[in-house]
């Protein structure tokens, strides 16, 4: 039945001369052009995602900082019943400086301005087998704030793979930062 019913929502599509490949199980908002080009998703994701946790950096080799990741809430209900990411799952770190200040709880930190994004995509299917940000199963790539359209990510195998090695038992995110999926 799920599967009839993704053959019914893919045929306009094909009809209208798009390539299925693209084409993944969740709805990833623009985050995935033709050429398996990487973007920061067209959604505010801040408003209408989940927000699967922080990561609270203290100052040792980077500036204040305070991520914040967040995924679409299907992926979400997907990992909470299965353990695993369905194709299309997107996940976006956002990097936010962080400022303390006394305040009536104590000395706490807050977020400030958008310094970036990281963003993964979750491809099942291995669809772009010669683009240099895909790979291990997800798209990977970078982004300033003021250039969301435009990765500056070359190679994820040289400029993300390493640092992600001790997640990769857990399919390269570390889960174990994220609450909403415990
Ligand atoms: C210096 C090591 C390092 C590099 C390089 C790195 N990561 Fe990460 N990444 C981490 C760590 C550690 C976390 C979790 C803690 C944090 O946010 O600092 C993380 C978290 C993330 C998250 C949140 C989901 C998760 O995995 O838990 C995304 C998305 C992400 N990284 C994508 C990327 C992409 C894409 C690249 C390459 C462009 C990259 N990372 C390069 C170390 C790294």
């Amino acid at each position: 039945m799920r599967r009839l019913l993704k053959v019914l929502v893919l045929l306009p599509a094909l009809a209208a001369g798009s390539v299925a490949a693209q084409d993944f199980a969740l709805e990833t908002h623009g985050a995935v052009g033709p050429e398996g080009e990487i973007r920061v998703p067209d959604v505010n994701y801040r408003g209408e995602w989940v927000a699967l946790g922080n990561w609270i950096t203290n100052g040792a080799e980077f500036a204040n900082e305070i991520h914040t990741v967040y995924t679409q809430r299907e992926a979400v209900a997907a990992y909470l019943e299965n353990g695993s990411f369905p194709d299309g799952t997107v996940v976006v770190k956002e990097l936010l400086s962080a400022e303390a200040q006394d305040m009536t709880t104590g000395f706490i930190s807050h977020a400030t301005t958008l310094n970036g994004w990281f963003v993964m995509v979750k491809d099942t299917e291995g669809r772009f087998p010669d683009n240099a940000l895909w790979g291990d199963g997800w798209g990977w790539a970078q982004f300033s704030a003021d250039a969301p359209r435009q990765s500056f990510t070359k190679d994820y195998e040289a400029e993300c793979r390493t640092c992600h090695v001790p997640a990769q038992d857990t399919d390269w995110l570390y889960t174990w930062g994220y609450p909403a999926l415990r």
